[in-house]
């Protein structure tokens, strides 16, 4: 039976066939959540498409090369951005931001003229600049809703369940945990408080590790890249979350870094829990009680995400549209 029209979903994946791409494609092409999947990469997607279209799923999938970009975001519901340079060891995310966000403008650019109604969920880092680059590119081209634009963060609160299940050994699908602010060391602040069980030397130690997990992953490749099949998966889970409240399911909670006045005055975007629905942000929810000790993770955050958070404001601003643009 063919899907009915509402449940069609159109994904799009830019940047499809790198170490996060193609895990992320074959986690959305085994989905029956995706009926039509586009890959985009500067290199590779129609190889990475037709591989992945022998999968007996009902995506139909489609690769695009470097030059077919407006074909690529065309009436897509949902993009996903993973494009971008990875770190290596001794790089903080910070440092990718003069490639990246070059990468997300452009991109983006595309997004805002062929699929202006699109959810955007970028992926590429620094994610605490890179979003706010987005933001402001999509209000040049006079496009911008804040209720579509989406840091992907889910990275974070996976890291965040698994760590705490382990230490707990609870079963990982029973644990959630909030994880705010933003997607670089001190700005990630998990809220441990809601586990009681955890000793307050555990909660250092697992809150320091959280902060820092993708420094753990970006030393074990030795040189080769960062987190990649995790992110997937983190990506994969949030964009299920997103289709279904985007197909009128209700009630789906997930913390994103999304433009967002209520928590933090002095940071534009805040990652946070966040209520999805059929227009992306529906509702972002109220700051969950912090103890002390989750207030002072809270005041550290702050400075640092503002002055990132303002890197991409800055750079967003100053981009400048060519006529073809
Ligand atoms: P990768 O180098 O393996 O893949 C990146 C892909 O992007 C490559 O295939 C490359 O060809 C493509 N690309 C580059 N410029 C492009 C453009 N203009 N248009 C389309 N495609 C383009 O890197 P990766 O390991 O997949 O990581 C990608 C990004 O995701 C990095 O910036 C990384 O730091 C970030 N990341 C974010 C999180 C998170 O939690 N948000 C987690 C892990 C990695
Ligand atoms: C991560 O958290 O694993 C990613 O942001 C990649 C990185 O550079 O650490």
């Amino acid at each position: 039976m063919r899907p009915s029209r509402s449940l069609l979903s159109r994904v799009a994946v830019l940047g499809a066939a790198g170490g996060i791409g193609q895990p992320l494609s074959l986690l959305l092409k085994c989905s029956p959540l995706v009926t039509k999947l586009s890959l985009y990469d500067i290199r590779g997607a129609p190889g990475v498409a037709a591989d992945l279209s022998h999968i007996p799923s009902p995506a139909e999938v489609t690769g695009y090369a470097a030059e077919e970009l407006e074909e690529a975001v065309n009436g897509a519901e949902l993009v996903l951005i993973p494009a971008g340079i990875p770190r290596k060891p001794g790089m903080t995310r910070d440092d990718l931001f003069n490639a990246n966000a070059g990468i997300v403008r452009d991109l983006t650019v595309a997004v805002g003229h062929h699929a202006p109604k699109a959810i955007i969920g970028v992926i590429a880092n620094p994610v605490n600049s890179t979003v706010p680059v987005a933001a402001e590119t999509l209000r040049k081209i006079g496009v911008y809703d804040p209720a579509r634009l989406f840091g992907i963060t889910t990275l974070d609160v996976v890291r965040a369940r698994a760590f705490v299940a382990e230490a707990l050994r609870l079963n990982p699908y029973d644990v959630d945990v909030s994880v705010i602010g933003g997607h670089s060391g001190k700005t990630i602040v998990p809220l441990l408080s809601r586990f009681p069980a955890l000793s307050q030397e555990q909660v250092q130690q697992l809150t320091h590790r959280i902060q820092f997990a993708g420094d753990e992953v970006v030393k074990a490749k030795a040189g080769t890249g960062s987190a990649t099949l995790s992110m997937a998966y983190a990506g994969s889970e949030w964009t299920f979350a997103m289709l279904k409240a985007l197909r009128g399911d209700k009630g789906i909670v997930e913390c994103c870094y999304v433009e967002n006045d209520l928590q933090q005055p002095s940071c534009r975007f805040f990652a946070c829990p966040v209520e999805l629905g059929k227009g992306g942000v529906e509702r972002v929810l109220p700051m969950p009680e912090l103890n002390v000790y989750e207030q002072q993770l809270l005041e550290t955050c702050i400075p640092a995400l503002h002055d990132e958070c303002g890197k991409g404001i800055e750079l967003g601003v100053k981009t400048h549209l060519t006529p073809d643009e």
